[in-house]
């Protein structure tokens, strides 16, 4: 059974020993930074933290404990998507998307479960008190400094809400989204929305502000874990995430509706900002931030957000996240989404054989591909693809290789690269969108990308030469010394 909330995946964590429980009070303000910041370096990413008695900046203990890096290591990401492998899931969407028909009334029978699989998903709104909303604050109770909201790193402009489920609808076909974006506090009972230009939730936005209308939104906090995750995911704008995250835990995400706007929140979330931003209202400064870039991202102007009501349920926990320099908690949310977006990627572009973003190249910098490539010039039609697919498109340099290279181990992917390479043939630049955190690109979300066809070429590019093979042991060697490797004393 898939989790119904945040409080039952923290619960499976602890049991299978993959939560620390900090009893410690220790300050919101950088030192939970610090410490979870030490604890994503380990091995692997470290243990989830539950810190039990934050300090808040007024230097009161926080009423809400803590949690972060719930989902920092690829086992808590399987866990909170109920696999085993990550790559099980892109095996049901692949199985999904092959709807073929089969002959015969048997093979259709057989179909009949799968078919029923994907309509089960869509999210149902729940009759009753929803937990996520025992505790109502409104007008003058309304106050974000009683939440343990983190201030990361030293200068950030402020305190952060870091892992949201930013809720908006597109007023034209009433579409709903849910956005992974951070939301800086500012105050008592106002927030600066920090959704780049390239993101859905922006997209509303505009068309709200196009409009003159007044735009609800609902930050939920916390709630089951593959509803947390699917904000993160790069959805087509017109899959509504609510349902992406029903199929991925196989069971209808429950929602229930806001107590002040027409937009529905999760059943089970453990807190929810409702508000409205006022389009004809000036932007506001929001950051700097310590992104997960590595870098400081500058202060920009983005919209202010009108607290109406923060409900929650009587002992919320708050989630949270911090990033930074790589490998943080984020390196396994997108490790998640590389997974399960393969077999989409693949439906364009069916060349594709695998593909890793290392943690280094933070997402958008670096994109290792490797291809089955059948024809000269092939690489090069691969990137293109890559290019023009949703938030791809933001990618800054696209190494494609042969299919047998693993493309998840950077060695290996550079050491075959680097020596298949001429550079001055196989290097092309091009230009595009890039991300909003780019701060390298010659203008703000606007600059150039590269492109390495670092795949064997071929005697219709050019090539004429012999391409050499690379060096390998043979299998009888190998079994004779995997005989005697136990008595020659080397030690493990
Ligand atoms: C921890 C974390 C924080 C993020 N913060 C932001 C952010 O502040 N602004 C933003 O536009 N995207 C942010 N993202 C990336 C978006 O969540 C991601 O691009 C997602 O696909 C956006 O959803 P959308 O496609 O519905 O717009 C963040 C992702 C993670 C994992």
């Amino acid at each position: 059974m898939a989790f119904p909330d945040l409080p039952s995946f923290i619960a499976a964590l602890d049991a299978a020993g993959e939560l620390v429980r900090i009893t410690e009070p220790v300050r919101a303000k950088l030192e939970i930074c610090e410490i979870t910041d030490r604890v994503s370096k380990m091995p692997g990413g470290g243990k989830a933290l539950l810190f039990e008695h934050p300090i808040l900046d007024d230097g009161t203990r926080s009423a809400y404990p803590v949690a972060i890096n719930l989902f920092g290591s690829t086992r808590r990401m399987s866990m909170a998507l109920g696999v085993e492998d990550l790559d099980d899931i892109g095996r049901r969407i692949t199985q999904l998307m092959d709807l073929k028909v089969p002959e015969g009334i048997m093979g259709k029978l057989s179909m009949l479960p799968r078919l029923l699989e994907v309509a089960k998903f869509p999210p149902r709104r729940k009759g009753g008190s929803p937990p996520c909303q025992e505790v109502v604050w409104t007008g003058s109770q309304i106050d974000l400094r009683k939440i343990p909201v983190l201030t990361c790193w030293p200068e950030d402009g402020g305190p952060f809400i870091t892992l949201p489920m930013v809720i908006s609808k597109d007023p034209k076909r009433g579409i709903r989204n849910v956005g992974m974006y951070r939301v800086q506090a500012l105050g008592k009972d106002s927030v600066a929305m920090h959704w780049q230009r390239h993101k859905v939730g922006a997209a509303h936005w505009r068309e709200m502000a196009e409009r003159g209308e007044k735009m609800p939104v609902c930050i939920a906090i916390g709630a089951d874990p593959a509803s947390v995750y699917s904000a993160s995911a790069p959805l087509p704008p017109n899959v509504d995430e609510f349902i992406f995250a029903g199929f991925l835990r196989k069971e209808p995400v429950a929602l229930t509706k806001a107590i002040t706007c027409d937009l529905d929140v999760p059943w089970d979330a453990e807190i929810v900002i409702e508000g409205e931003i006022d389009p004809a209202e000036a932007l506001v400064v929001e950051g700097p931030f310590g992104d997960h870039t590595g870098f400081y991202s500058e202060a920009d102007l983005y919209p202010r957000v009108h607290v109406k009501a923060v409900t929650m349920k009587s002992n919320p926990v708050y989630a949270t996240t911090i990033v930074g320099r790589p490998p943080m908690e984020d390196f396994y949310l997108g490790g998640a989404t590389e997974r399960i977006f393969l077999p989409l990627l693949r439906l364009t572009t069916p060349e594709i054989v695998d593909y890793h973003m290392p943690a280094e190249g933070i997402f958008h910098n670096l994109v290792f591909v490797s291809i089955d490539k059948q024809y000269p010039g092939h690489a090069y039609k691969a990137m293109n693809a890559l290019w023009g697919a949703g938030l791809m498109s933001l990618a800054k340099v696209i190494v494609v290789l042969d299919k047998e290279v693993n493309v998840r181990n950077p060695q290996e992917a550079w050491w075959v690269a680097l020596n298949n390479i001429d550079p001055e043939r196989d290097v092309r630049f091009t230009m595009g969108p890039v991300d909003v955190l780019d701060h390298g690109s010659r203008a703000f979300t606007y600059g150039s990308k590269m492109g390495i066809d670092a795949t064997r070429k071929w005697p219709e590019e050019g090539f004429t030469r012999n391409w050499p093979k690379v060096i390998e042991m043979d299998d009888a060697t190998k079994a004779r010394v995997d005989a005697i490797w136990s008595r020659l004393g080397i030690p493990k």
